[in-house]
């Protein structure tokens, strides 16, 4: 099979200020890999071509990078699966959201270094005498978030981080709900609390999917970003931003059986933070002129929607299961 190739190449050692492309055209078997292909180039082509890669299983997350577009474990992707149009091509470039040291190869400091950030270990209350035999159906939930084998892939497409460097981003926070969820731990109260509070913490998390979507052994990061959050609710830590803007929606939609626009502000701020409230006023008048604050939402006294107590009805028995299930 013919594939087309298109590396990204950046060398600052040689005063490189920009990545460029270098293309190659080979003869791969039908079943290579990203991998495969890109070590024959190495091989075969180009010996200056840099990538970082080890156990070709899989296992050791050394060998994600983009592929046109998206990030993949290069040694788990078959090159015919992503190949583009009839040329067959494919454009490869090193993961985002991380500096790059040369061609294919990130510094990923930065993911190491969020992983640091929420302490990942084990905080036991006291030694135990014997060994600690945990619930199996405690592991179970915690396999997913155990799976993870710190590839980058999450972090690499997750665009909050692409804002803001301070977002603890989805692998360390999906470790974070690894240590927060098992109950050998004895500083959960600790643990939920930091990461509410923090700048980048659990409420930063816009729920975009990307990092569920690309997660190579399924540890489903955001959704682990999500049971922190219940469990930081449940724990009764819902003095911030995050945890009022939940609440008030939920309360908007058991309330009147939609979101209520006006209120989510002063709703997540506090209604006495007056110069919160007052330095968003231009962007609640620009709403409201381009029609996405209808200004009837902004009286208090308008009305719930036809069927309501359905609504109601199915919010407060979500609520129930969600209660009983947490016992
Ligand atoms: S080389 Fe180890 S995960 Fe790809």
């Amino acid at each position: 099979m013919q594939i087309r190739l298109k590396v990204s190449r950046y060398n600052p050692a040689d005063g490189q200020q920009a990545a460029r492309y270098s293309e190659y055209s080979i003869d791969v078997a039908e079943s290579a890999t990203v991998l495969d292909s890109l070590l024959q180039v190495r091989d075969y082509e180009d010996g200056t071509l840099a990538l970082r890669y080890s156990c070709r299983s899989a296992i050791c997350g050394s060998c994600a990078m983009r592929v046109n577009g998206r990030v993949h474990l290069a040694c788990k992707t078959k090159a015919a699966a992503v190949a583009r149009g009839d040329s067959r091509e494919l454009v490869i470039e090193p993961m985002g959201n991380m500096p790059v040291i040369k061609d294919l190869v990130t510094d990923m400091e930065l993911y190491w270094a969020k992983v640091r950030q929420i302490t990942p270990w084990l905080l036991p209350v006291t030694q135990p005498e014997r060994e600690f035999l945990v619930p199996h159906a405690a592991m179970r939930d915690l396999s997913n978030a155990m799976n993870c084998i710190h590839c980058g892939a999450c972090v690499s497409a997750c665009p909050v981080l692409e804002v803001d460097k301070s977002f603890i981003a989805p692998a360390a926070l999906a470790k974070a709900y690894r240590f927060a969820g098992d109950p050998r731990d004895g500083h959960h109260q600790e643990r939920l609390k930091e990461l509410s509070s923090v700048a980048g913490g659990i409420w930063d998390c816009t729920r975009c999917n990307m990092c569920v979507e690309v997660c190579p052994k399924d540890v489903r990061p955001m959704d682990r970003i999500m049971q922190l959050r219940e469990m930081a609710v449940e724990a009764g830590i819902t003095g911030n931003i995050g945890a009022r803007h939940t609440n008030t929606f939920a309360g908007s939609v058991r309330r009147l059986g939609r979101l209520d626009e006006a209120s989510m502000l002063p709703g997540s701020v506090g209604f006495w933070n007056v110069p919160r409230l007052l330095s968003e006023l231009p962007g609640g008048l620009r709403m409201l002129r381009v029609g996405k604050l209808p200004w009837t939402h902004a009286l208090p006294w308008h009305k719930p929607i036809a069927g309501i107590k359905h609504v109601r009805r199915i919010f407060d028995s979500v609520r129930k299961q969600q209660k009983e299930a947490s016992k």
